[in-house]
């Protein structure tokens, strides 16, 4: 890995500025999930304003320049618009050459998949330099008249910038991704897409927001991260007692602390952020994966594990060696 960074936009919104718009608490939000404030973009900032500056400060943290990333890869579920992609318009900001952009949706678990595109990529041996951006402007597609999804999500994002690196057994070991489109009607935003294009009614019906069935996500997230990231140890022949940090998709707390328990790893190994930023879907691995770094919680040689999962649905785990 050549470098990281992140953005999330300045203005917080707490728990109780949110008990005035739904009915909620911030006793129940907190027991119920960890959260108490995230971050929300103002209406000029859109989704690829924050996935720029987030890969500003990860050139900045690589040295590199403009001209040296060839190829760039972004994921997000709130793109600024369905077309061109985010990663064009994202392009055009940073003033890259004529690469390769594209988007992946893949949802919160968006940016291991992204990782691992890069990954593939660079191996390939076409590309010296991948950009790979996670960023989310979720606050676009909140119900904010449904507390049971509003107070779970933020807007922020997060990136990386992927070098090839000839040295073996450094930097990104392996990825596992994997995905299970029958139960995707648990989490989805069922308008805008041609199946239910803009009408009045989709409109009125509230269609063009993220529905989710909370009990039902929480299940298999914990089951499927739990698989995933004792896959991806077993691949590379990692014990999980040699893990030493552990960057879960910061959705819930009480997720985390499960994974915690199953794993048999203390949860003084698991950087949390999401108090402060809520489910920032696939900013949230990069934002927290910045987070605990700049606070010197990931040393050189540490193994770190990140693990997401989101709507499609979707999960994987990605293995790193830090260096
Ligand atoms: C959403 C989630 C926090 C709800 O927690 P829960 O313990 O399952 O709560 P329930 O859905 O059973 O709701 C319990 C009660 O709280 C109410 N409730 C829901 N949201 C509320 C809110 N924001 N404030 C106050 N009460 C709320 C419900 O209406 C319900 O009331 P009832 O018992 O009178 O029907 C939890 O299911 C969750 O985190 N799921 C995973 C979501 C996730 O991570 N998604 C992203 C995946 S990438």
């Amino acid at each position: 890995m050549g470098g990281i960074g992140s953005y999330a936009p300045p203005q917080i919104v707490s728990n109780q500025a949110l008990a005035k718009i739904v009915d909620t608490s911030d006793e129940w939000i907190r027991a119920r999930t960890g959260i108490r404030e995230r971050r929300i973009a103002n209406n000029g900032e859109n989704c690829s304003d924050l996935g720029a500056k987030a890969a500003r400060a990860a050139m900045a943290h690589a040295k590199i320049d403009p001209e040296d990333i060839d190829l760039l890869i972004v994921a997000t579920m709130t793109p600024d618009m369905p077309f061109p992609s985010t990663a064009c318009i994202i392009q055009t900001k940073l003033g890259l050459r004529n690469i390769p952009c594209f988007d992946i949706v893949a949802a919160c678990a968006g940016f291991i998949y992204i990782l691992d595109v890069g990954c593939q990529m660079l191996k390939s041996g076409n590309y010296r330099n991948a950009l790979v951006i996670g960023c989310e402007k979720l606050s676009s597609i909140m119900d904010w008249q449904d507390r049971t999804t509003c107070v779970l999500f933020g807007d922020g994002a997060g990136a990386i910038i992927l070098t090839k690196n000839e040295t073996a057994g450094l930097g990104i070991l392996g990825t596992c991704i994997a995905a299970n489109g029958a139960d995707g009607k648990i989490l989805n935003m069922p308008g805008g897409g041609s199946n239910e294009p803009a009408t009045t009614e989709t409109v009125l019906d509230r269609r063009h927001y993220l529905k989710m069935m909370g009990k039902e996500v929480f299940k298999v997230a914990v089951r499927v991260m739990e698989q995933s990231a004792l896959e991806v140890l077993a691949t590379h022949n990692v014990k999980p007692e040699d893990v030493d940090c552990v960057i879960s998709h910061q959705a819930n707390i009480r997720i985390i602390e499960l994974i915690s328990t199953r794993m048999g790893l203390p949860m003084d190994k698991f950087p949390i952020n999401l108090d402060r930023y809520g489910n920032t879907s696939a900013a949230s691995i990069p934002l927290a994966l910045d987070e605990a770094y700049r606070e010197g919680r990931i040393k050189s040689g540490n193994y770190v594990l990140l693990i997401a999962f989101g709507a499609g649905l979707t999960w994987g785990s990605t293995l790193i060696k830090w260096h």
